[in-house]
């Protein structure tokens, strides 16, 4: 029987590839770094089915060159705003995702942020590697307390509802703004529905979770920095094009919040000018998922969205759920 041929755009966890080692003709792209646009057209030509990731542009034209028997895209993340979706559903092409199984992790990166954030722990660790701790001091490294304070969430799908769900030892006030009521939160936290604009005057801490959309794109700007208490910490492990980040390095220089906290990047993996020479930020570099265990269940949930797909199944995962399979 003919293998499938399949286009891995980076290495991925063997449990994944291993699955689909029986049933395609895998390549994978063997370099350590993003593929050039070049290079994408030419390595998704022919192929039955692609492994990509959120750093891979799939439009239009990478869409079309790969060519009439490209079958399913899927994407090893739970975004997919990289890729094209209305142009692969025009081509009745599936196009799947990894959600779930990463909100955990994601949730617990953005609290590890949070805490770095307020006891300022990267600075902290820096001076005292750097023999600058003589002793205890009575002023040093004096941060924020999280414990009873108010939490904004803004978006409340399954990462935002796992982050708020974590504050419950530290007995917070939880808002969350969001399209829909959110009932776990309001049953499990006494969660209160508000307005953005309620949520940015009256949280301690605001985290974001929301999806990066036409709509979302920008919705943390200048004007909504300034309506934040200029003692609140700002959390972003969605993506970065949801703050404008020229607005989020001017409120942190003048101090008109606390600090920030930051995991996704506007131009990623580009810095907005300034943001990496700001004490009041901690930044990591997009490791939401990266978790060991939760790699591997993304590599696993990805090959079985693919070869669902390339046998003629319906997915477990399908983004374009309109497609009829
Ligand atoms: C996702 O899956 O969208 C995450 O950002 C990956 O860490």
């Amino acid at each position: 029987m003919k293998k499938f041929n399949v286009f891995v755009t980076r290495k991925i966890p063997e449990v994944g590839l291993d699955l689909l080692g029986k049933v395609c003709k895998l390549e994978i792209y063997p370099h350590n770094r993003s593929l050039t646009k070049k290079e994408l057209l030419k390595l998704v030509h022919g192929r039955d089915g692609l492994i990509t990731l959120l750093s891979d542009k799939i439009d239009s034209s990478v869409i079309n060159g790969a060519g009439p028997q490209l079958k399913v895209i899927s994407n090893y993340a739970a975004g997919f705003e990289n890729i094209d979706v209305a142009e692969a559903t025009k081509r009745k092409i599936l196009v799947t995702n990894t959600p779930g199984i990463l909100s955990k992790t994601t949730a617990e990166l953005a609290w590890a942020l949070l805490l770095a954030v307020a006891r300022r722990i990267p600075q902290g660790d820096v001076f005292t590697r750097d023999g600058k701790f003589k002793g205890w001091d009575p002023l040093l490294f004096l941060g924020q307390d999280i414990y009873g304070k108010t939490l904004g969430i803004i978006g409340a799908g399954k990462i935002g509802t796992e982050f708020a769900l974590l504050s419950k030892g530290y007995k917070m006030d939880v808002l969350y703004s969001s399209r829909h009521r959110n009932l776990t939160l309001e049953k499990e936290l006494f969660a209160q529905k508000v307005t953005l604009d309620q949520l940015l005057r009256h949280s301690d801490v605001i985290s974001l979770h929301v999806p990066l959309t036409k709509e979302t794109f920008h919705l943390i700007g200048r004007k909504e920095f300034a309506k934040m208490k200029r003692s609140a910490i700002f959390i972003n492990s969605s993506r970065g094009a949801v703050v404008e980040e020229t607005a989020l390095v001017e409120a942190l220089k003048k101090n008109k919040i606390f600090g920030a906290g930051l995991d996704v990047y506007e131009k990623e993996p580009q810095l907005a000018p300034g943001l990496k020479n700001l004490s009041n930020v901690v930044l990591a570099p997009h490791t939401g998922s990266a978790s060991q265990a939760t790699r591997e269940k993304m590599a696993i949930l990805a090959a079985q969205n693919l070869r669902a797909g390339l046998r003629g199944e319906r997915p477990q995962h399908l983004v374009n759920k309109g497609l009829i399979v």
